[in-house]
């Protein structure tokens, strides 16, 4: 059977990576990596694949940048005559970009089966691009795996039918706990000289955020704040850079390049790979985020996590983690901030099958497609 596996950006690469190594477990199975290009940098897609061990893609398709249609449809005219020779039994998309969408869509116009893993995941943001994407993506997809269990009741809400769903747990996880080993071994503290457990760690870099340089300065201001406590540590995505670079009032707290080491203030570093990441946020006090995949890592590496957006499609980081949604308002982010610094911490509980073995599951659904059936 022959499964091709599509990424193309960042928060695909530690989705796809367990899942590559189970399915070459089967030897039934021929899996295919295409890569669909929508991240190129180094520091975005590149060391990822050497950081997991994700082998070299077999078919590049060099998409790179361009507006939400644009990216779309290069995928969808590039993927569609890889599709048509490679002729795949199944055609495996993860989370919510829009090589997910792009990918899905042209499988589906082919009649070749579509398994989504991270599928019902639901903001009911309709503002947020990766919610059409995984409206999209959900109505088209015969296989839909899912990650919480909010998942299953917002596809069968949408009406699709209790066989095409798979409660599977957290891919996410899987990479989390098999790359454990490695990640424990990042020198990264070392590298920007910080102290376990004193230091927060920021992300930020979604549209709504970052493109309206008025809600940015607000975010930043409330950032400032809780940095007068402790270095703040922020990779910072490249859509944001310049953004930031740009907020002349906030100049003196934020200080860029990974050199000198300030005890306070907002520390602008390029993007890390994904072993020092984990690294980082392991040993930080507390995370300031607007990623979605972060809410879960924070969920189980048992970090306190500050949501610096409206909703959250993942609510089980809520109700079982350490996730707070607290929206971008200023006073509000620096208020949540102090009582998670001063209270007392909980630990988190797990979500149900968060365990490390989703993809062992979901390799293990899609071992029993019957290849001669349409
Ligand atoms: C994409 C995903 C988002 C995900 C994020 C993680 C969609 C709709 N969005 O957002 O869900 O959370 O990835 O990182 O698919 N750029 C570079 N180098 C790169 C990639 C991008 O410089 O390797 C810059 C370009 O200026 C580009 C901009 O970043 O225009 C945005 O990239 P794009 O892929 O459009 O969306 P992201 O914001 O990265």
């Amino acid at each position: 059977m022959k499964i091709a596996n599509i990424v193309g950006a960042r928060p695909n690469f530690m989705k796809i990576a367990p899942l590559m190594k189970a399915m070459r477990k089967q030897p039934e199975i021929q899996p295919l990596l295409i890569h669909t290009g929508q991240h190129y940098d180094a520091g975005m897609a590149g060391c990822f694949f050497q950081d997991l061990g994700i082998p070299s893609p077999d078919v590049f398709l060099e998409v790179g940048s361009g507006s939400h249609a644009m990216q779309t449809a290069e995928v969808m005219k590039r993927l569609e005559p890889v599709l048509e020779r490679q002729r795949p039994d199944v055609v495996l998309v993860v989370g919510d970009v829009n090589s997910t969408m792009a990918a899905a869509l042209t499988a589906a116009k082919l009649n070749i089966k579509v398994a989504h893993v991270e599928a019902g995941l639901r903001s009911f943001d309709r503002t947020m691009p990766e919610e059409i994407n995984r409206l999209v993506t959900d109505a088209v997809s015969d296989f839909l795996f899912v990650t919480e269990e909010s998942g299953e009741r917002h596809l069968l809400a949408e009406g699709i039918s209790q066989d095409k769903i798979f409660f599977v747990g957290n891919v996410m996880i899987d990479c989390l706990e098999s790359s454990r080993r490695l990640w424990t071994g990042s020198t990264i503290l070392e590298q920007l000289q910080l102290n376990k457990g004193r230091y927060g760690v920021v992300t930020l870099h979604r549209p709504s955020n970052v493109d309206e340089s008025q809600t940015l300065e607000r975010l930043v201001e409330a950032l400032s704040v809780v940095a007068e406590r402790f270095p703040l540590i922020f990779p910072v995505h490249p859509r944001t850079i310049g953004a930031l670079k740009s907020l002349e009032r906030f100049q003196s707290c934020l200080h860029f390049g990974n050199g000198a080491a300030p005890t306070t203030g907002i520390r602008c570093i390029a993007p890390l790979g994904y072993l020092d990441f984990m690294a980082l946020v392991e040993h930080s006090r507390i995370v300031l985020t607007d990623s979605g995949g972060i809410q879960e890592e924070t969920t189980v590496l048992g970090v306190p996590c500050l949501t610096l957006r409206e909703n959250t499609e993942r609510p089980v980081t809520v109700t079982h983690g350490t996730n707070r949604i607290v929206g971008s308002s200023p006073s509000r982010i620096v208020t949540e901030a102090a009582r998670m610094l001063d209270a007392p911490f909980n630990a988190p509980v797990l979500p149900p099958l968060w365990d490390g073995h989703a993809s062992e599951r979901i390799v293990a659904v899609l071992r029993r497609v019957d290849p001669t059936s349409t």
